[in-house]
């Protein structure tokens, strides 16, 4: 099976391509590096023996992306291509959903024009908003609190509707929660430009010495210990939930939901002393306010994703963190350029 791949090059893309190479599917992948480098292309070859064939462009041209979807004989498409930094996305609405809303509606128009009826989407536990209470079931009420969030819920809902007009369609919505974690190679990892906006990536740098302190953010939460709970997934066993979507559901027609979590909460405190363990190095932090817009906790019942797709999570919070050091520690300033 061709899988185009867009924003293949990205964190969770990349690992989902060398586990869609290991299932024997070629990853064709399509990104317009906006938020990642080339150089993850020879990593992948050197975990997998194989690069994926990469080609630089952006989900909002359609003429290109109808070029590629019948160069490539494409049978379907996984679409991860997107911004994601939810702080940015207050300052830069538009910009988040011409990229979010926009650039999947052209995807999708393409897809129509050629003929590729199979689509796998990144959405997000983000969809949930402040759940009413945990685990947190596919059937949760929807809403969003800021305009990252929006946006995912906008393309689920423009995909239902699509969807419901074209039943011969498979589309499948995958709602990740927080993916952590590396190849356990340490040559590919999450790569944030900038400050990093999430809490794993944070905390490796601190502990590699690029950074001097974690801010805990909130420390009065009504959680186990004050801090704020989170379902953290292996981005490893989330790439392999893509596959498993694909083989299950990826040819059978319909909208499919799955939740992509463990079905544990581990809290901030918790994943602190997990990656001291882990990397052998100290993480000093610092309690302040909490964030606005954080909600206390969050995970997943993932037990759907189970029975439908065969697809269960088996990393532990040991290996989420030893990998993410071993990345780190190889890479202290990710990809070379
Ligand atoms: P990432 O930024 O590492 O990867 C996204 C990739 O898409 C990048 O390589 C970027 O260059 C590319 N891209 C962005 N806009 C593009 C465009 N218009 N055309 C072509 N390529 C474009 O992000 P990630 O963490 O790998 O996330 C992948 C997807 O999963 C995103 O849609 C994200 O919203 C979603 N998601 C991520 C998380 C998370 O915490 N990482 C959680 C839930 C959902
Ligand atoms: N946190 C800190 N300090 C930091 C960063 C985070 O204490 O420097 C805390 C947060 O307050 C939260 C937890 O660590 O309690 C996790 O925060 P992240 O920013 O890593 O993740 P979020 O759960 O806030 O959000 C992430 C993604 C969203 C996505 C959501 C659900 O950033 O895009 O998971 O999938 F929508």
């Amino acid at each position: 099976m061709n899988i185009l791949v867009t924003g293949g090059m990205g964190y969770i893309g990349s690992h989902t391509c060398i586990q869609l190479i290991h299932a024997g599917m070629t990853p064709i992948i399509f990104d317009n590096l906006d938020n990642s480098k080339a150089s993850v292309l020879p990593r992948i070859e050197k975990v997998c023996g194989q690069q994926p064939q990469f080609i630089q462009g952006d989900i909002r041209n359609k003429q290109r992306l109808i070029e590629v979807l019948k160069q490539h004989d494409i049978d379907a498409v996984i679409h991860f291509a997107g911004l994601k930094a939810v702080g940015e996305s207050v300052q830069k609405p538009l910009e988040y959903y011409d990229n979010n809303v926009n650039g999947t509606l052209v995807l999708v128009d393409a897809m129509r024009e050629c003929g590729v009826k199979s689509l796998v989407f990144s959405s997000s536990a983000t969809v949930y908003g402040d759940p009413a209470s945990v685990p947190i079931t596919e059937s949760f009420p929807t809403s969003a609190t800021n305009p990252y969030g929006r946006s995912k819920l906008m393309v689920e809902e423009c995909l239902t509707d699509f969807q419901a007009a074209n039943p011969e369609w498979s589309i499948t919505l995958l709602r990740y929660f927080n993916p952590v974690g590396s190849h356990p190679s340490g040559e590919l990892g999450e790569d944030p430009q900038g400050i990093p906006n999430n809490l794993m990536p944070f905390v490796s740098q601190v502990a590699v010495g690029r950074r001097e302190f974690l801010s805990v953010f909130g420390s009065d939460y009504p959680t186990k210990d004050g801090t704020g709970v989170r379902d953290y997934i292996h981005v490893m066993d989330l790439a392999d939930g893509h596959i498993a979507a694909l083989q299950k559901v990826g040819s059978q027609s319909g909208l499919h939901v799955y939740n992509l979590g463990t079905g544990n909460g581990s809290s901030v405190l918790e994943m602190v002393a997990a990656f001291e363990q882990a990397s052998g190095q100290p993480v000093p932090y610092q309690l302040v306010e909490r964030r606005p817009g954080d909600i206390a906790e969050c995970w997943a019942d993932p037990s759907k994703a189970e029975k439908e797709l065969g697809w269960v999570a088996t990393k532990t919070l040991e290996d989420m963190t030893q990998d993410t050091w071993r990345w780190q520690s190889g890479n202290p300033n990710g990809y070379p350029e």
